[in-house]
């Protein structure tokens, strides 16, 4: 038997039917976890991953929630305690973009990507944490009480033209992450974000699916390729793990280089 990071931790993967999160949750079932797959709209996405993870010996739940609506959230707890009896790890990974040049961004683009993107993570993040306030450290367990981790995004640090309601969202999700690492670390919670790059998933399909588009993002990402779900699954393992127990209050940039600002290596 492999080491199992993981072993018999329950994790909740919000936005899991696709992309980023059912990569998420296949990863964190595969080190050891019972996963809670939540989907917005996407059953047949989420009873996949649902299905591959119980295929891995792991028990797995479909639920369907908003993530900005606050009794959907309430319904995804109440259903997730109900199935494992606990929970050790949150990621906060629904999100989505819905871009506009600024003068023409509707207040409904812009309302509609900070319900998601940042209230989504207060309204989950708040439930976790009276959860893990509720149980404390569990004997045998984890050696944190509990563990968040925030999908935020390279654009919490780099800005972008033609999308500022979900870049200004991603920059709120930076100081929530810390605010709430800060306050929450001396009753060992810790909480942590992962900023990936440009990761093939469909919420950027336009930016990979014509040789033409992938030929100008590859210019972004001094590695030369660009990501896929595994990359972030692999990270989110390890916060999720006592292998990060020391760290909090930190963003990793999982982005094959992309923040190191690609376009001043020939010039400046
Ligand atoms: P995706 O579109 O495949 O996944 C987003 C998921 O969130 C979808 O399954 C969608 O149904 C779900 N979702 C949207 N609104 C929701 C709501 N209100 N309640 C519950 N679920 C909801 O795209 P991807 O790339 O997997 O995105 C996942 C996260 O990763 C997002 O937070 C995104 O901002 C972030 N991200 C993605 C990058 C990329 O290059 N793909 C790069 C940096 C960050
Ligand atoms: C966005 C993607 C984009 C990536 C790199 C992510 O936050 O959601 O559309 O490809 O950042 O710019």
């Amino acid at each position: 038997m492999t080491y199992q990071a993981l072993k018999g931790q329950k994790a909740i993967v919000t936005g899991a039917s696709s992309g980023i999160g059912a990569g998420v949750a296949l990863a964190l079932a595969a080190a050891g976890a019972d996963v809670a797959v939540n989907y917005a709209s996407s059953l047949s996405g989420a009873q996949r991953v649902v299905d591959e993870i119980k295929a891995m010996g792991r028990q797995a739940i479909a639920v369907k929630a908003d993530v900005a609506q606050e009794d959907d959230v309430q319904a995804l707890f109440d259903a997730t305690l109900t199935a494992f009896g606990g929970l050790d790890i949150l990621v906060n990974n629904a999100g989505l973009q819905q871009d506009a040049a600024f003068a023409e961004m509707t207040l409904a683009q812009w309302n509609k990507v900070m319900g998601t993107n940042l209230t989504g993570m207060f309204l989950c993040s708040r439930l976790a944490v009276k959860e893990f306030l509720r149980c404390g450290l569990k004997p045998g367990g984890s050696r944190a009480s509990g563990k968040i981790i925030c999908m935020s995004s390279v654009h919490e640090v780099i800005p972008w033209a033609g999308h500022v309601n979900y870049a200004a969202s991603k920059g709120g999700v930076k100081l929530f992450m810390q605010s709430l690492a800060q306050e929450l670390a001396p009753k060992k919670i810790r909480v942590n974000s992962i900023g990936p790059g440009a990761i093939q998933t469909p919420i950027n399909k336009a930016a990979w699916d014509t040789q033409q588009a992938l030929d100008a993002l590859l210019k972004l990402i001094p590695y030369g390729r660009i990501g896929v779900p595994e990359d972030i699954g692999k990270a989110a393992v390890w916060l999720a793990s006592d292998d990060s127990d020391y760290v909090n209050g930190q963003t990793i940039f999982v982005d094959g280089g992309m923040t190191l600002y690609p376009e001043f290596a020939d010039g400046g």
